[in-house]
């Protein structure tokens, strides 16, 4: 979702106004026109919002916190599950005057992709139908907007672009996310992905490099590499670093202290990228391995490339690291065809790794997915019994996990206060939220150490250990 923005263009360039890039574009901040961004969906959705933030107020937009306040209205849509698509539709039914009044609306994102000049016709009153891959397309396409084009749109796929900016308007002032692969190769058969955004793309590691630099001369302290499956990562330069060897040459850069990464493909999960994480404690000891399925058959179902037994290898050589790892993961239930017993192998699974978090869905049909033409769909309201199932299974596990915890101390970055009085919240490196308490005037941003004095299925709670 959008949020409130405040940030000047010197805070995210590090530059003063009339310098540099921006001053080339020739403009000010708001000469322009203002724009609204709404996002829905995963962290890369976020984080492209923020680069296309960036690209608009290079050109002089100002960013504004209410669609009735902008000239341009921009909705950057998920499609990953129907639910998620459908909510876009019912946000552009909302702005169907808006046009009237002179504003322009834009679609950006998987929907985009997909749907394409379709929401023309459902939506007449869009002007701009932009996906992805052809987002750094974006600023020729607002140029031919401003320029009275009434339809522009944007929606190749087969471009071998990644979508870099001089300028990214980052939401979160700790933790910055850097896309470093785009796009994705793998063929999950109930998955929109390789559509929506097209193969896959690694971005040059020296460029990635220099971002990490400029980002830690911010005072950034924490970067997120994202992918959707980030461990796939090749780099296109002559240097050829391995994933594992960016990880390490990341977390080298001065002034970075965590590094994450996110989303790694079980298949492409190499002993290499354990040892980096054994040597650099700058690594954060969390790794998001989604296993999808706990049954063999339905992981083939799925096209998801390994067996139970190959992901259960997988989590024995994260478990045999030096120091200890926390594993997540995100599961499907109710995929075709998926019978009683196979659901239970899945919830065997869990009993069996204890993931120290899931996230977990029901089987969405999507457009142009193989799985679409499957037989045996499950009904929808066994599909929720089984996520119920599913989750009361998590939180047990989760429970007595968390009651392990408590009496131990970890280093957490301060992410927000909460409206209580003397109550902060933030992160561990293992990626566990934990409340506490502190008597400090000012901690947002920083690290501190965190007693823990009690456990919920969700979260930890705790004292400022001074
Ligand atoms: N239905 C349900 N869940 C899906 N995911 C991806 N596609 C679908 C779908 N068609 C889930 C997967 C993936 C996460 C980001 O979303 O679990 O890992
Ligand atoms: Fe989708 Fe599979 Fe690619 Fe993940 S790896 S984005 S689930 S196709």
């Amino acid at each position: 979702m959008s949020r409130p923005f405040d940030i000047g263009l010197e805070t995210l360039t590090g530059q003063p106004l009339l310098s540099g890039n921006v001053a080339r574009q020739g403009v000010g901040a708001g000469q322009r026109g203002t724009f609204f961004l709404e996002t829905f969906g995963c962290q890369m959705n976020d984080h492209d919002s923020e680069k296309v933030a960036g690209v608009l107020l290079s050109r002089g937009y100002r960013q504004v916190e209410k669609p009735e306040a902008a000239s341009l209205i921009l909705y950057n849509t998920c499609s990953i599950r129907e639910k998620a698509a459908q909510k876009v539709f019912s946000r552009l039914g909302e702005y169907r005057d808006k046009q009237a009044e002179g504003k322009i609306i834009g679609v950006l994102g998987c929907v985009a992709q997909q749907e394409g000049e379709d929401i023309f016709t459902r939506a007449p009153w869009v002007s701009l139908v932009c996906g992805s891959a052809s987002y750094s397309k974006l600023p020729e396409m607002i140029a031919q907007l401003e320029a009275g084009n009434h339809r522009v749109t944007g929606l190749d796929t087969d471009t071998d672009e990644t979508f870099e900016t001089d300028v990214t308007r980052r939401d979160n002032p700790w933790r910055a996310y850097l896309t470093i692969i785009e796009g994705c190769d793998k063929a999950c058969s109930y998955c929109v992905v390789p559509y929506t955004r097209g193969p896959e793309r690694s971005r040059a590691s020296d460029s990635i490099l220099r971002e990490v630099r400029q980002l830690a001369d911010l005072g950034y302290s924490e970067v997120q590499l994202l992918g959707q499956t980030v461990n796939s990562y090749a780099d296109p330069t002559a240097r050829r670093m391995r994933f594992s060897e960016l990880l390490l040459a990341v977390a080298e850069v001065e002034g970075i202290r965590r590094v994450r990464f996110t989303t790694s493909h079980p298949s492409d999960f190499t002993r290499d990228i354990v040892e980096a994480i054994e040597s650099q404690p700058k690594l954060c000891d969390h790794v998001h391995l989604p296993v999808q399925s706990g049954s063999t058959r339905v992981l083939r179902a799925m096209q998801r490339t390994y067996s139970r037994e190959e992901y259960l290898e997988k989590i024995a050589m994260i478990r045999n690291a030096s120091r200890p790892i926390a594993i997540t993961t995100d599961v499907i239930v109710g995929f075709p065809g998926e019978t009683e017993s196979e659901f239970e192998e899945t919830l065997s699974l869990l009993s069996e790794v204890k993931y120290h978090n899931l996230f977990s869905f029901k089987y969405s049909p999507r457009p142009n997915t193989p799985s679409l033409a499957m037989r045996d769909m499950i009904p929808e309201e066994e599909k929720g019994r089984r996520l119920a199932v599913l989750q009361e299974r998590q939180r047990e596990i989760q429970t007595v996990q968390h009651a392990t915890l408590v009496g131990e101390t970890f280093e957490v970055l301060v992410s927000g206060k909460s409206r209580r009085e003397n109550q902060w919240f933030g992160y561990s490196t293992s990626h566990r939220v934990i409340n506490f308490t502190s008597q400090a005037t000012e901690l947002l941003g920083t690290y501190v150490q965190v007693h823990v004095t009690g456990a919920g299925p969700n979260n930890l709670v705790g004292e400022h250990a001074a």
